[in-house]
């Protein structure tokens, strides 16, 4: 029997609408901050009677549970929380997660549902580099594989000799990873003389990081491996908020019964119809330590109908976050525009990095990416001339193409690097 719940469509609003109801409640009664924003915004639980209302809450942002550092966000007791995880931010505290017991078992299982949709099953061998530790992506999948009753290998990130040596010995059929890591996996491959097209893996559950159609399909020709598309953020549980099909590989369903999304304009902040594209946003349905209210997650995509699990809705694969967007000599560029044409183009791999400069008084775009191992120099040059042509025509973006020899960039080892921001070192004059 399958782990993902069949419900009908009106079944499940009916739920959501009694488990906002709850959640609501809950924040309000238990959360100062919670308390405070919703008598800002001239709102109290009781105003919600229908699933439309809750456009009438206020927004969360990273900033509120910065504010609220460490434990200000927790609507149960510090003792009833059994466990914590953190995201590192870039700048300043990081921000702070708790789970009760409960939670993670909600959260088992709906990682369970999500190994099970891409194709996992009991009794199958599960390689796991995520990392482990206050990162959500290895503990996550852990649990998850656990409670679907695989066999789990914790290996976490790191140590890429090792990770080859683990899966051609223990044969795992699902692997775990960042897509950007599972190609540095693939590579060390190659070095050691391991076929990738031979090993015995069939599933990759691949997210943490956005990641391109383009790439799916390089890592689906280089390996053989099923790659789907799992998504999550720790703030609103961490891996398994929605998930890819394997069968399907068309979006990720939202496990819609524990996490209510919405897309609302980034700007606005209006809430946008279903099929339209904006800032994805998240309310939690059944977390009890951190309930999430509204959380404006800062990712791209919009909502489509269900497929393979009809009654939940599938978002499309991430395009890029907002914070990731580069703007250049006033156009908006993501690293996922840039990777879906360098794949196009014969000769490049999908080891790149953007850097950003401003020599004069104008902002410059510089891809660095590495030739394949294959491809002489005269092939690099033809291919740097390909992909800077392709950039101009299909992003409208002029930018300089800096191929470089296989491996001199530096390899994620989880979440990959994709921007260096150069801008802020030099005076402007
Ligand atoms: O990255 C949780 C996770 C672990 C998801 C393992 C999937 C697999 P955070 O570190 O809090 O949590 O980062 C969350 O990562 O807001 C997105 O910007 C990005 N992200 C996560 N999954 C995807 C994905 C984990 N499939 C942030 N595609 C999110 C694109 C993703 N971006």
């Amino acid at each position: 029997m399958s782990l993902v719940p069949a419900y009908g469509i009106s079944q499940l609003r009916d739920l959501q609408l009694e488990r906002l109801r709850w959640t609501l409640r809950h924040a309000y009664d238990n959360v100062p901050h919670y308390r405070q924003a919703f008598a800002a915004a001239g709102v109290t639980p009781d105003d919600l009677r229908e699933l439309g209302d809750l456009a009438r809450f206020p927004f969360t942002a990273k900033a509120d549970l910065r504010a609220n550092y460490p434990f200000g966000m927790f609507a149960v007791p510090r003792a009833e929380v059994s466990r914590i995880h953190a995201s590192s931010g870039t700048t300043g505290k990081p921000t702070v997660v708790g789970y009760t017991a409960e939670d993670i078992r909600t959260w088992s299982e709906v990682m369970a549902r999500s190994i099970e949709a891409a194709g996992g099953r009991a009794g199958d061998i599960v390689h796991i580099a995520y990392g482990y530790g206050l990162f959500t992506g290895g503990l996550g999948a852990h649990y998850g594989a656990e409670r679907l009753g695989c066999t789990v290998v914790p290996v976490s990130g790191g140590m890429t000799e090792r990770q080859v040596q683990l899966i051609v010995d223990f044969e795992p059929r699902v692997i775990m990873v960042t897509p950007s890591y599972f190609l540095g996996i693939l590579d060390e491959m190659v070095r050691q003389g391991v076929d990738p097209k031979a090993t015995s893996l069939e599933i990759g559950i691949f997210g943490a990081e956005p990641w391109t159609e383009q790439m799916r399909q390089e890592v689906q020709r280089r390996s053989n491996v099923r790659a789907v598309d799992i998504y999550g953020l720790s703030e609103v549980m961490g891996p398994g908020v929605s998930q890819e099909s394997g069968e399907t590989q068309d979006g990720l369903h939202i496990w819609e019964d524990h996490f209510y999304p919405e897309v609302v304009d980034p700007v606005t902040g209006e809430v946008l119809p279903d099929g339209a594209d904006g800032e994805l946003v998240f309310t939690s349905l059944t977390k009890q330590a951190m309930p999430v209210i509204r959380y404006r997650t800062r990712d791209l995509t919009r909502l489509d109908p269900g497929t393979a699990y009809p009654a939940f809705r599938r978002m499309a694969k991430i395009t890029g976050r907002s914070d990731d967007m580069m703007i250049v000599r006033g156009v908006n560029v993501f690293p996922s525009q840039i990777e879906e044409q360098l794949l196009r183009v014969d000769g490049l791999t999908p080891h790149y990095l953007c850097v950003l400069t401003r020599p004069g008084h104008m902002d410059e775009l510089t891809v660095r990416v590495e030739r394949r191992p294959e491809a002489d120099a005269a092939v690099a040059v033809d291919a740097a001339r390909l992909l800077r042509k392709r950039v101009k025509d299909i992003v409208g973006v002029t930018i300089a193409v800096d191929v470089v020899e296989p491996h001199a960039l530096e390899r994620s080892l989880g979440k990959a690097r994709r921007i260096d921001d150069q801008r802020g070192l030099r005076p402007t004059r």
